[in-house]
């Protein structure tokens, strides 16, 4: 047990002088490969096995596997107390004292939830996506958590799929630079210290583009799209130092990630350079059975370890069969101790070996109360959530609220703590969210009245309602007959100034298992609101959704709206602020919305075809539908203001750019209305002829500003040569010369065009 002494952790010292010579990375193949010398091939297993504490295994269980060095890691367990009880059993009673680390789905918060990611990329502000990711870690961090199963950076372009409300949108440059601000702001340079975390970013890969929008879907993609469009995010988080890989659960192209060796060996780590674990997703091992690529369990694990998957989740099989393969000689040794040295790489690096209790502290340090109120961070939350709220419509400054008379608050979101907080909430309390009810009564105080009527359930369709209910009673149903609901929304609304209306999903709609088949609000809700219409009143429609919808119909039916999303804990003071104008909002949306399901897949930065539509001259023989208007109901990047802006005088800084080259587009920004506020100048390219055909633009630069009324700024975004390159049909990554348009605008759609040409 020579190791031993030499994990100073133990007695607090640093690591031993024996390892404590040459690089960090010398430093820790010397440590890891002297404690792997000591392991059994049963230990070297154990730590590739990630379990969940739950019904099935119960506490008392894991511990028995901890002692035993069956377990690597935890999943799902959030409180110091019950963490370090598991660390304490790792640390006393495993025969190598193997530190074991805690990971958690942190996705958009941990004690204080702030905006579904969806809605953090819509503020089109890296700041504050940051600081949400670094209080995130902070939170984790402090519930003695090592790492999170987060950034989500599948690329979402349908939004049939109910976990486009966990990514970021459609755009793949937004999207990488958000996937590297998130894997900063969770390690902050070092996830061994107390307020980081390690990252692992997910699903590798392509899970976004799951077939019909359907969840676990196969997903079929040309080496080009995938290479263009779909795997650039997971590498810009591998690239920023992410410690962890989740590997998805869908196929590629005919082949199940799980069981793919050339994206996590050939792409993953020979072309990519990562070094860290890579994770299964649930289940995702047994499910090779399913997928039709393994015969049974056994055979299942083979293929999973031999084509790169290091831990498995929920394990169920890692422990059962490796011993066996291994022993028959299917599965080499060396791939247990490749998969087993990232594991303890991993722990090295979260700083375990050092301190195993580096995020726990000592015990009598334990908060009294995981839940109290200072451990949340609400004012940030706040400000986080009113940027990434979208007006989508403000006829007749219906926009902002007077803090007067009487305002009649509707609908089945408007006064819910669980549907605010959105999906994958981590360890959020429900209690602790704000709801709009309360949001509004905060603002107004004595100086106006709110009245209130739910007015409608979110759905009357009952098997909708058991779907949601299943695993929490998540959405609470009213038996009164709808049109008694509605018939006191009207009294109420008959007797108000204005009618705010909160409609939309519920959380669980827009989660992982939630795929939509039709993307419209409800009818239930519908109906609500068409008679909320009917009395005459102003009608502001407040959206909460984790999706894109198709809103035509409220559009024709509402004064106003606004898209909130679920904007967590601090949502309902959040949305007040814009209600009532002390925030301008400057939200703008990172997916576009359709006019109907059937237009899907939609997004901007599309290929023109050879027929492309044209508004002015529609013809006949165009790619369009004959049936439907064509183009988007809002577009990538649109969200109005109160105040109004204008965009002038256009330049590039040189017609020409050189090799290595950098032009700068300058355009002024004027705020021509009447109230301060921000709003994002987007900067969009185009390759006009290249070697493939390229999208109609592309986003490559984007700058958020924030004006006085009246005063106007010269708003100036540069371009590389390294914003002009893309994959070639041999996969070659390059600019090509030639002629470039080069567009901006305040949203995809409605833009000016300069062009400039590459030498
Ligand atoms: C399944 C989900 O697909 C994944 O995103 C999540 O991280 C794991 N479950 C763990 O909860």
């Amino acid at each position: 047990m020579k190791w031993f002494g030499v994990v100073s952790v133990l007695s607090g010292l640093a690591i031993s002088p024996v390892f404590a010579q040459g690089t960090d990375a010398q430093q820790r193949e010397a440590f890891v490969s002297h404690l792997m010398k000591q392991m059994t091939l049963e230990e070297k297993i154990g730590q590739l096995r990630l379990i969940s504490v739950g019904p099935d295994n119960p506490k008392e269980a894991i511990r028995d596997g901890i002692s035993k060095g069956q377990i690597g890691a935890i999943f799902n367990t959030v409180t110091r107390p019950d963490i370090r009880l598991m660390q304490d059993q790792a640390m006393q009673l495993g025969r190598l004292k193997i530190p074991l680390f805690f990971a958690y789905d942190v996705v958009h918060g941990q004690r204080t939830v702030f905006p579904i990611s969806l809605g953090l990329a819509a503020s089109f502000d890296l700041e504050a996506i940051a600081l949400s990711g670094r209080i995130s870690a902070q939170e984790a961090s402090d519930d003695g958590l090592n790492m999170t199963f987060s950034p989500m950076v599948d690329i979402t372009r349908d939004p049939r799929w109910g976990r486009v409300s966990e990514g970021f949108g459609e755009d793949t440059w937004l999207v990488s630079k958000i996937a590297k601000v998130m894997v900063d702001a969770y390690q902050n340079g070092d996830p061994s210290k107390p307020g980081s975390v390690m990252a692992s970013v997910k699903h590798f890969a392509l899970y976004g583009a799951t077939e019909g929008g359907r969840d676990y879907n196969t997903v079929d993609m040309s080496p080009l799209r995938m290479h263009q469009d779909y795997l650039p995010p997971y590498k810009a988080a591998v690239d920023a130092g992410s410690g962890g890989v989740m590997v998805s659960l869908n196929s590629v192209n005919g082949v199940p990630a799980t069981a793919n060796p050339w994206l996590l060996k050939d792409l993953l780590r020979d072309q990519w350079g990562f070094k860290g674990i890579t994770i299964s997703d649930h289940g995702a091992i047994k499910e090779l059975i399913k997928h039709g690529v393994a015969e049974d369990a056994r055979d299942a694990v083979r293929l999973a370890i031999t084509s790169g998957v290091d831990m498995s989740m929920s394990d169920e099989y890692y422990d059962k069969y490796l011993p066996g393969l291994v022993k028959e000689g299917r599965v080499a040794e060396s791939e247990i101790d490749r998969a087993c040295r990232d594991v303890l790489n991993t722990k090295y690096d979260m700083g375990l070996f050092k301190d195993p209790y580096n995020h726990l502290g000592p015990a009598g340090a334990d908060p009294q109360d995981t839940n109290a109120e200072s451990r949340l961070h609400r004012a940030q939350a706040r400000v986080i959530a009113r940027n990434t709220l979208v007006l989508l419509k403000n006829d007749n400054q219906t926009l902002p609220l007077q803090k007067q008379g009487t305002i009649a608050l509707i609908g089945p979101m408007a006064d819910s703590q669980r549907d605010i907080m959105g999906s994958w909430s981590a360890a959020g309390v429900v209690k602790q969210s704000i709801t709009v009810r309360e949001g509004l009564h905060n603002a107004v105080g004595e100086k106006a009245n709110i009245l209130y009527a739910k007015g409608a359930n979110i759905t009357q369709d009952k098997s909708i309602i058991d779907y949601l209910n299943l695993y929490e009673p998540a959405v609470v149903f009213d038996s009164r007959s709808p049109q008694q609901m509605i018939d006191e929304a009207v009294k109420v609304a008959r007797q108000a100034d204005v009618v705010v209306a909160v409609v939309g999903e519920s959380q669980g709609m827009a989660h992982e298992a939630s795929s939509r088949a039709d993307i419209t609000i409800p009818p239930s809700q519908r109906n609500l609101i068409a008679a909320l219409k009917a009395t005459g009143k102003p009608i502001v429609l407040v959206l909460m959704n984790g999706r894109p919808l198709a809103l035509g119909w409220e559009s024709e039916h509402s004064d106003a709206m606004l898209e909130t999303w679920f904007s967590g804990t601090e949502g309902g003071n959040a949305i007040a602020d814009v209600l009532f104008g002390d925030y301008n909002p400057s939200g703008k949306l990172p997916m576009t919305f359709p006019r109907s399901v059937g237009q899907i897949p939609m997004y901007y930065n599309h290929l023109n075809s050879g027929r492309p539509f044209n508004k002015e001259n529609p013809g006949k023989y165009t790619s369009r539908y004959f049936d439907s208007p064509n183009g988007p109901l809002y577009p990538f990047g649109y969200g109005l203001s109160y105040t109004q802006f204008a965009l002038s005088d256009f330049t590039l800084s040189s017609a020409e750019m050189a090799r290595n080259g950098k032009i700068t587009a300058s355009v002024t920004l004027k705020n021509t209305g009447k109230y301060d506020g921000a709003t994002v100048v987007q900067l969009y390219v185009q390759d006009v002829a290249a070697s493939v055909s390229r999208p109609i633009k592309e986003l490559r630069n984007f700058k958020k500003v924030m004006l006085r009324a009246g005063q106007q700024q010269r708003v100036e975004l540069p371009l590389t040569e390294e914003d002009l390159k893309f994959y070639n049909a041999s996969l070659k990554w390059g600019a090509e010369p030639g002629k470039f348009n080069v567009f901006v605008g305040l949203d995809s759609d409605n833009v000016q065009q300069q062009s400039f040409t590459l030498k």
